[in-house]
């Protein structure tokens, strides 16, 4: 008996930390990655939602519209942050910068999304 449920045990444990782990950017303190993106983003982008009014490079959206649109996830943003992007400097961030900078933008979305 206790040797059948011992993997099913296991394979519960499993599914409960990826599970933990997709849940991980929403549940971080979006203050890091705010200060990264103020420090690395706001030349071009609206960090804040509201407070800046546009964005300082027209061509580059807010990140609360970025954060709205339905292709955005965190993986599409740890991509897109990984890959070039037109106009601007190729930044390098380590993971825990990342996950920070992920976390904030998708903390810009409406619940619902
Ligand atoms: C030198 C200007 C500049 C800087 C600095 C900059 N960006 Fe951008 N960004 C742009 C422009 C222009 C676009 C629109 C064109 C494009 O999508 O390539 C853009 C688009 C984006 C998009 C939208 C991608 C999409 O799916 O449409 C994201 C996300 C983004 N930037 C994130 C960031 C983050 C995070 C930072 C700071 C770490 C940053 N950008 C810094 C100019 C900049």
């Amino acid at each position: 008996m206790v040797r059948r449920i011992f993997p099913l045990l296991i394979a519960m444990a499993c599914a409960q930390a990826a599970l933990a782990q997709q849940a991980s950017a929403q549940q971080r303190d979006p203050a890091p990655g705010r200060r990264i993106a103020e420090r690395d983003c706001a030349a071009c982008h609206e960090v804040r939602p509201g407070e800046t009014g546009p964005s300082p490079r027209p061509s580059a959206p807010p990140f609360q519209l970025v954060a709205r649109m339905p292709s955005t996830t965190e993986l599409s943003l740890r991509v897109f942050l990984r890959t070039s992007h037109a106009g601007m400097p190729n930044l390098q961030f380590s993971e825990s910068e990342m996950d920070d900078l992920v976390a904030y933008l998708m903390s810009l979305s409406p619940p619902d999304k």
